[in-house]
C-alpha cells in the first residue's frame, strides 16, 4: 500500500535540531515499511507562512467564486496548505518546545489549515473535523519534563495541538517526545531512549492505518 506521508518541519535549530533529527528518523522508518509511499516536506523555517491577517480572514470567508484578485492572493497560500494536508495519508510534525508552546511558524501553519468548509464543518450538533483516517506522529522535543511532575500544568505544547488537529478531526496521534534535554547527560540518554521506543510504536501503528486503507480500497 502507497501511503502519502506529509512532514512539517518547525525548527529553526538546522542540523542541531532535536525535531528535525527524530522526524528524520520517523521517515526513514516508513520509508522502509512502506517503500511505495510518497513523501512530503513542507519546512515552515527555510519557506516560512505569514502572519494571518485582515485580508485573509476576509479571504476566507467570501466563497472561492466571489474572491476578487487580492482576496484570492491572500488565501493562495493556505489553499496549499490544506491541499497537501488533505492528500496525506500520514502527517508526521516536528514541534519543538518554545515558551511553553509551539513555535510561531508551527501556529501560523495551524492557522492556515484550520479553514471552514475545507478541514472542519459546522454539524447540527456543533463543529465537526473532515479530516479524517489519517494518522498523525508528532514529535516533540522540550528542555524540562511535563509529563509528570511539578511543570505538567506548564505545557501547553502538546494540548494546543492535540485540540487544533482533533478539531480537524485529526484525533488519531502518537506523540514521540524527547523531554528532560536540560537535565544532564543521564536524563538525555533516558529520553532518546523513551523517543526511540515510542517512534517504533508510531510507525507500527501506521501499519493500522495501512490495513484501514487497504479494506476501503477492497
Ligand atoms: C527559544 C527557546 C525557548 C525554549 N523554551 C523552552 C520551554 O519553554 N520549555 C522547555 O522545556 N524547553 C524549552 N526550550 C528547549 C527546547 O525545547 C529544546 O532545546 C528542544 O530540543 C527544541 O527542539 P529543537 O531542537 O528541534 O529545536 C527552549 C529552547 C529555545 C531555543
Amino acid at each position: 500500500m502507497a501511503l502519502t506521508v506529509l512532514t512539517i518541519a518547525s525548527s529553526p535549530m538546522g542540523e542541531r535540531s532535536v525535531t528535525r533529527k527524530l522526524t528524520d528518523k520517523v521517515v526513514d522508518s516508513l520509508k522502509t515499511t512502506f517503500p511505495d509511499s510518497h513523501f512530503v516536506t513542507r519546512d515552515l523555517v527555510t519557506a516560512p507562512l505569514p502572519h494571518i491577517d485582515g485580508l485573509f480572514v476576509a479571504g476566507v470567508f467570501t466563497r472561492p467564486e466571489d474572491r476578487n484578485e487580492a482576496l484570492q492572493a491572500a488565501v493562495a497560500a493556505s489553499d496549499k496548505a490544506v491541499d497537501e494536508l488533505i492528500a496525506a495519508d500520514v502527517i508526521v510534525i516536528g514541534a519543538p518546545m518554545y515558551n511553553f508552546g509551539i513555535p510561531s511558524s508551527l501556529k501560523a501553519w495551524i492557522d492556515h489549515v484550520v479553514r471552514m468548509g475545507r478541514t472542519f464543518t459546522n454539524g447540527a450538533s456543533g463543529p465537526e473535523g473532515l479530516l479524517l483516517n489519517k494518522k498523525v506522529i508528532v514529535v516533540s522535543a522540550r528542555g524540562h519534563v511535563y509529563t509528570a511532575g511539578p511543570y505538567t500544568a506548564w505545557d501547553h505544547q502538546e494540548p494546543q495541538l492535540r485540540t487544533a488537529l482533533g478539531f480537524m478531526g485529526l484525533s488519531n496521534i502518537s506523540f514521540i517526545r524527547a523531554e528532560g534535554l536540560q537535565g544532564g547527560a543521564e536524563a538525555s540518554e533516558k529520553a532518546f531512549t523513551q523517543a526511540d521506543q515510542q517512534l517504533s510504536e508510531a510507525v507500527n501503528s501506521v501499519k493500522e492505518l495501512d490495513s484501514t486503507k487497504s479494506s476501503l480500497a477492497s
